[in-house]
């Protein structure tokens, strides 16, 4: 306590609505008690010299609680454990240059890191911890699949869009009495699809947690069409998988899923006979401006970090526990992945409601 003189900011893995309000709180919280504070840029990139590391000061953190995307930029593909280096033969070679980054991280001066990121990120920022980085991890993602948080920032974001193109594809389904799929991210587990397809009044909503058959899918298209109601809403999460089925991927090397959508357009279209539209949502669920809530979970986490760092705690990861903000072993945050509980009460409120899950 009482030694922290520098510290440093960075951002890894896919970005998410708040990853700014976060770095501006870090910052701020940081200034005030006299330290200096740096941002490394692309992840761990600038500490390897192959980005920048900048000065963070009340200049460059004005103005950007509620813009979207990181000031420090990010990747998914900067893992200090396996570092991808190109090759003069134009193949690219995996590196661990781990040591090089401790290395790197000490010779910088710095006293101490906060690596906000999601489940890779924050499995890495473990690691290192692990190498003697003292470290502070902020858990972010749209997915809201980190264990030991009720809420990662950037998901009520990833809601509100996905539920506003439910609202508007509404009109439209039932303006031509077609079924209209609408496929949200969320990768292993189905919080974006669960949420905006309850708030949305999604017809059917199918997420990785609850394996659906087509033919119940169907069931629940064709009862509607008896109650005169012609069009129908199914939300599928980008991981949701059939009974005996697997998941869609579109870059399946990479695992990177996507186009479950269109697969079951065909699928409704001729078993049903309706007229089907699919919709991915993609990125756009991930861009733009935090809402109101996800700025004050990423603020609150921001100030936690500092906090943390001011008390020595490190290993560690800021989680929210309504009404607190308290951290939690960063051991305890990678342990499991954070999939919706199918007997819970948001599950429940949608089969209340006569949502299907196609189960
Ligand atoms: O983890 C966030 C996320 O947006 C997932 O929901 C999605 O599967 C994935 O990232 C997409 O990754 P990329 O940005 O590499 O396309």
């Amino acid at each position: 306590m009482g030694t922290i003189k520098k510290i440093a900011i960075n951002t890894g893995g896919g970005d998410a609505p708040g990853l700014n309000a976060v770095i501006r709180a870090a910052a701020l919280s940081a200034i005030n008690r006299g330290w200096e504070v740096y941002g490394i840029h692309r992840a761990y990139a600038g500490l390897l010299g192959e980005d920048e590391i900048v000065p963070l000061t009340r200049d460059t953190v004005r103005g950007i609680t509620h813009l979207g995307g990181t000031i420090l930029g990010t990747t998914t593909h900067g893992n200090p454990f396996a570092w991808p280096m190109k090759q003069p033969d134009g193949t690219t070679r995996r590196v661990d240059r781990s040591d090089e980054l401790v290395t790197a991280f000490r010779e910088h001066g710095f006293d101490a890191l906060i690596a906000i990121g999601g489940d890779g990120s924050l499995r890495l920022a473990y690691d290192l911890s692990k190498k003697g980085i003292p470290l502070v991890g902020v858990p972010k993602t749209i997915d809201n699949d980190i264990e030991g948080t009720q809420l990662t920032f950037g998901f009520l974001t990833a809601v509100d869009v996905a539920t506003d193109a439910i609202d508007r594809l509404h009109s439209t389904a039932q303006a031509h009495e077609r079924v209209m799929i609408v496929e949200v991210m969320g990768r292993d587990a189905g919080w974006i699809a669960l949420f905006s397809g309850v708030a949305g009044t999604a017809d059917v909503i199918l997420i990785p947690e609850i394996p659906y058959r087509i033919e119940k899918v169907c069931e629940k298209i064709v009862e509607r069409e008896r109650m005169r109601r012609h069009f129908t809403i199914v939300v599928v999460a980008e991981g949701a998988c059939p009974v005996d089925g697997a998941p869609v991927y579109e870059d399946p090397e990479r695992r990177r899923l996507g186009g479950i959508c269109e697969i079951l357009a065909k699928q409704i279209s001729e078993r049903t006979g309706k007229e089907c539209r699919a919709i991915a949502l993609r990125h756009l669920q991930r861009g733009g401006s935090p809402n109101a809530y996800d700025r004050l979970i990423a603020l609150r986490f921001g100030a936690a970090a500092v906090e943390c760092i001011a008390k020595g705690e490190f290993g560690c990861m800021v989680a929210l526990d309504p009404p607190d903000v308290r951290t939690i072993p960063l051991a305890e945050a990678v342990s499991r992945q954070k999939r919706v509980p199918v007997d819970g009460d948001v599950v429940a409120t949608a089969r209340a409601l006569g949502m299907s899950f196609g189960d």
